[in-house]
């Protein structure tokens, strides 16, 4: 695997492999990876000829200074992970490479009520921060396609809003989400539960099952179902249930009667550690 830290020499490897024709996959992390990255990079593998993943903890996008810096690096284990699964390309700049001029966001892409809500809201700017870098990567790598996961279930929505307001050729591909055996969703922070708060997290992944099975139900009513989830979550001593609602799964906005497809969505925190998870319901 080409491990590549500057912009121009991103640029100019991919150049030549375009030149050939050949089609460029690309999976944008934050480095941690586990298995929910792995698979990113294999589906990129089985529907692209060149795989290139990026590992960049994006200054921009973290609204509290506390999770920034205690945000997991495993670097020599990634490298490890992405050259078993056979990555062609790492790019792992700096922030200086990335950010030349400092954080200033000039072109700043209004996505309206979708950046505004649940993680717009419980985390102001994150949205414009992850929208800023995953721009100036797209611009960058110029993918044929992008693969991102379904666990950043707002995330996927805002990037696929990005990529037709910028008008890219670039095609996403979004993977489910893969989770631990007890069914908890894989994500970098996991790593940071202590033992107690890895027991208690499943309880997530149990809501949104119980959420789904509920919402099936001859009799069941939206609004109820929501707050039967709200209130088994952050019954459990230890859970700080930042929000649980179902949402129309396209616009996320709140569901009425015309909303076929709909999603669960919750943030909570767990030991000091915030996590999110999500299940389409239909
Ligand atoms: O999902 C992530 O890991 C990040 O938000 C992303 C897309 C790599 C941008 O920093």
């Amino acid at each position: 695997m080409l491990i590549l830290k500057k912009i121009e020499a991103v640029e100019n490897h991919l150049k030549q492999l375009k030149k050939r024709n050949l089609k460029i996959g690309f999976v944008p992390t934050m480095g941690a990876l586990h298995a929910g990255h792995i698979s990113l990079i294999e589906s990129s593998r089985q529907q692209c000829e060149v795989n290139v993943c990026s590992i960049f903890v994006n200054p921009t996008q973290f609204n509290d200074k506390n999770d920034f810096d205690n945000y997991p690096t495993t670097l020599d284990k990634d490298i490890e992970m992405l050259n078993d699964v056979g990555c062609d390309v790492l790019f792992l700049p700096s922030v200086k490479e990335m950010y030349p001029e400092g954080f200033v966001n000039k072109n700043k892409v209004d996505f309206g009520f979708l950046a505004k809500t649940l993680e717009g809201e419980h985390r102001p700017g994150h949205f414009d921060g992850m929208a800023q870098i995953v721009e100036k990567l797209l611009r960058i790598v110029k993918p044929d396609k992008l693969f991102m996961g379904q666990k950043d279930y707002q995330q996927q929505l805002i990037v696929s809003k990005l990529i037709k307001k910028l008008k890219l050729k670039t095609v996403l591909v979004i993977s489910p989400t893969l989770r631990e055996k007890d069914g908890l969703a894989m994500s970098s922070r996991n790593v940071r539960l202590n033992p107690e708060a890895r027991k208690l997290a499943v309880e997530i992944s149990r809501t949104l099952k119980g959420v789904k099975a509920a919402i099936h139900h001859p009799k069941s009513n939206i609004q109820q179902v929501q707050e039967w989830g709200g209130k088994r979550l952050s019954g459990f001593k230890g859970i700080e249930t930042e929000y649980f609602e179902i949402r129309n799964a396209d616009t996320l906005e709140p569901v009425d009667l015309k909303s076929k497809k709909l999603v669960a969505l919750v943030a909570a925190k767990i030991g000091g550690v915030r996590l999110i998870d999500n299940m389409v319901l239909n």
